[in-house]
């Protein structure tokens, strides 16, 4: 067996590279799919819920599936530097791709608005970080005409790289169950995830140019939003975009279309929840499944839950829901939801006795 080597090099014949193309990856792509075993239990539904955990990428999050595509590509085209705006997971996977490439990342942050630990990744990494005295909407503007003033690639998902090497979370779902699932829950900032999934769903069902389908369906996109920054909801931009799900609090989705025609085409729908429903949603799956995911994560769960309860997602059904990003990304807002907190007590035999017992 061939030792995995990312997913470059696994779905080479579904992307745009050239048998000259040199990768540059950190064994990104392959993250399983775990069946959740108790929620389902707990709702009292009979449903088969799926989550593909993304946190398990080489920087804790599905970005690194775009940052391969758009950083072997970058290379491939002669580039020294890459930017991007970020709300801190695209940043942290620039970062990382472009030290493994030996470039430069430039990356721009809405200051006092990014987990803690993204913010550790882009520093480590060695990236410029350049943190604004403005939200990611307001950085995106800035990244998109930066490149007419220096000689830096973009890579956010408006980079069409990005979303090529995206849709292969697809191309695994639909590999890992035999065939595409009913429904597929998703969080949605940015838009360039649910545009990318769509894309490959379509191209396993459709077939491309060089590929027949191999599966005979699409799934319905569910595309979940933070209630405060929830533009698929009104039809219209956020401005003010606020919710404690960082990674998503974005008002100004590039991929606007892109999300559009993915709720068109599968028949799906988007939604939004509170931050209390997101950070339930956060809790839950921990405490039930033994699964850590950062707040925007969960917003896809959230939703799934909310809509398998009121019926509109039907029984029988089988769910993915894409947990994007590693809970260990923001401790402080794990932390800060957790009522039991630690007891402290005597280094002793008898006083760690007493603490398990009382705690029984
Ligand atoms: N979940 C997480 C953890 C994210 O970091 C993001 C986006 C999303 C969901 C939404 O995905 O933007 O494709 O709709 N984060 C971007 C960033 C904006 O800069 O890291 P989307």
């Amino acid at each position: 067996t061939k030792r995995y080597t990312g997913l470059i090099e696994k779905y080479r014949d579904r992307l745009p590279v050239t048998p000259d193309t040199r990768p540059v990856s950190l064994c990104e792509g392959n993250t399983p799919l775990i069946q959740l075993l108790n929620i389902p239990k707990l709702i009292g539904k009979d449903v088969d819920i799926y989550v593909k955990f993304e946190g398990l990428n080489p920087t804790g999050s599905f970005k690194d599936r775009g940052m391969t595509m758009a950083v072997t590509q970058a290379v491939h085209e002669g580039s020294r530097a890459i930017i991007c705006a970020s709300t801190g997971n695209t940043s942290a996977a620039a970062a990382a791709y472009a030290a493994r490439a030996g470039i430069t990342a430039f990356v721009l942050i809405p200051e006092g608005k990014i987990a803690m630990g993204k913010l550790a990744q882009a520093m480590i990494y060695g990236a410029k970080v350049i943190q604004i005295n403005g939200n990611f909407d307001a950085g995106m503007q800035l990244v998109k005409t930066i490149a007419d003033h220096a000689p830096v690639t973009i890579v956010n998902s408006i980079n069409p790289y990005r979303i090529e090497g995206q849709k292969t979370a697809a191309f695994e779902i639909v590999d890992a169950l035999g065939r595409a699932p009913d429904y597929h829950c998703l969080p949605v900032g940015n838009a360039g995830n649910i545009t990318a999934y769509w894309k490959g769903y379509s191209e396993y069902a459709l077939g491309t140019e060089t590929h027949a389908p191999v599966t005979d369906k699409r799934p319905i996109m569910c595309g979940y939003q933070a209630a405060g920054a929830a533009p698929f909801i009104t039809g219209e931009f956020v401005d003010h975009p606020e919710t404690v799900a960082t990674a998503i609090r974005i008002g100004h989705p590039q991929s606007w279309e892109g999300a559009w025609r993915a709720q068109k085409e599968s028949g799906g729908w988007f939604a939004a929840f509170t931050d209390e429903d997101i950070l339930a949603a956060q809790k839950l799956l921990a405490e039930k499944e033994g699964i850590f995911c950062e707040p925007a994560s969960a917003t896809s769960l959230a939703g799934a839950l909310h809509d398998i309860k009121s019926g509109r997602i039907p029984e029988g059904s089988a769910i993915v829901c894409t947990l994007t990003g590693n809970g260990l990304k923001d401790p402080d807002t794990a932390i800060a939801q957790c009522t039991t907190k630690p007891v402290t007590v005597d280094a002793t035999l008898d006083s760690v006795k007493r603490a398990i017992l009382e705690a029984m």
